[in-house]
């Protein structure tokens, strides 16, 4: 997906947030990484293991709640065997978030042994979270923090001072500083963001794009497919993504004048319940086994 790279990303801001967050590590104990739990591969940052210089960290698996609860548990496991401690959240309900703390304090806890035997029994510890655009990096802050709310915004080239939020007695985390970016010279990486709405629908093709949503669906969720569309998989099993799409735009009716169906409403319609999760929960990407 070309249309991607125009986004935001300049190797100006690109240079400017891995040096933000370079000076920043002195600053944290740890790392914690959002992704979105339904593309685990494509919502992540090529470049963080080199940027964050074997900083300690964990991965925060979000929006669980959108996504195929047996595929979170096998990258679960996955990342674990990586050597990554990683946990699944909503923060649209808060669930999981509980583990934060705990899963932090167990990656830090020689660290932690090392400063209670130089006598610092209470010493803070700090956290950087960093994600690429749309994970939830807010939505997680503002879940956590008891303190001020964290500021909604990605622009790159904005400045703002390093926002710092207390969790609980000694933890605090700080929001990143800057905006990192996603695999997006990878034309797959920028489909599965397009997919699940990382990337503005205004800068796409929506039609060419829920075509190849709808031959995802029919290759790996046909059960969930049919079932919401009331389709057959003999009606589905051999046409194109966007015959499927006409299909579904003439069994919900949607005509424009003259006859014809109205893919583009179609597809709007599609790409939205499936980033609703309407459709099922979902997982865009799998381990490779
Ligand atoms: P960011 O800081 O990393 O860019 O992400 P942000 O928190 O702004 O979240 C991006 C979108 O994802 C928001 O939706 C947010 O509500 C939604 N979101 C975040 N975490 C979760 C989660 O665990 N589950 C679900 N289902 N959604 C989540 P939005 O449509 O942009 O805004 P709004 O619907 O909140 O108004």
């Amino acid at each position: 997906m070309d249309e991607i790279q125009s986004i935001q990303w300049f190797p100006g801001h690109m240079t400017k947030t891995k040096r933000k967050i370079q000076e920043n590590l002195k600053l944290v104990d740890a790392v914690a990484e959002v992704i979105d739990a339904r593309i685990p591969i494509s919502s992540r940052n090529p470049d963080l293991d080199k940027i964050i210089q074997g900083k300690p960290r964990i991965i925060i698996m979000n929006k669980c709640d959108m996504a195929d609860s047996n595929i979170t548990a096998q990258w679960i496991s996955y990342f674990k065997n990586q050597g990554i401690a990683s946990i699944a959240v909503d923060c649209k309900t808060g669930r999981g978030l509980n583990n934060f703390i705990p899963t932090i304090r167990s990656v830090l806890s020689d660290k932690i042994e090392k400063w209670e035997s130089k006598g610092m029994k209470n010493r803070t510890i700090k956290v950087m979270i960093v994600g690429v655009p749309n994970v939830g990096k807010s939505s997680f802050i503002n879940r956590i923090a008891k303190n001020n709310k964290a500021k909604v915004e990605d622009r790159p080239g904005v400045t703002r001072g390093n926002q710092w939020f207390t969790v609980g007695k000694g933890f605090e985390i700080l929001d990143t500083p800057g905006v990192l970016w996603p695999k997006f010279d990878d034309k797959i990486v920028g489909e599965k963001l397009a997919f699940t709405g990382a990337v503005k629908d205004q800068i796409i093709d929506t039609e060419r794009l829920c075509s190849r949503l709808l031959l995802f669906l029919r290759e790996n969720y046909p059960n969930e497919l049919t079932k919401r569309y009331k389709l057959t998989n003999d009606e589905i099993s051999d046409i194109s993504g966007y015959d499927m799409l006409l299909l579904i735009g003439k069994k919900r009716g949607m005509l424009m004048s003259g006859g014809n169906i109205d893919t583009q409403r179609a597809s709007i319609i599609i790409l939205d319940e499936f980033r609703g999760a309407v459709i099922g929960k979902m997982t865009l990407e799998r381990v490779k086994s």
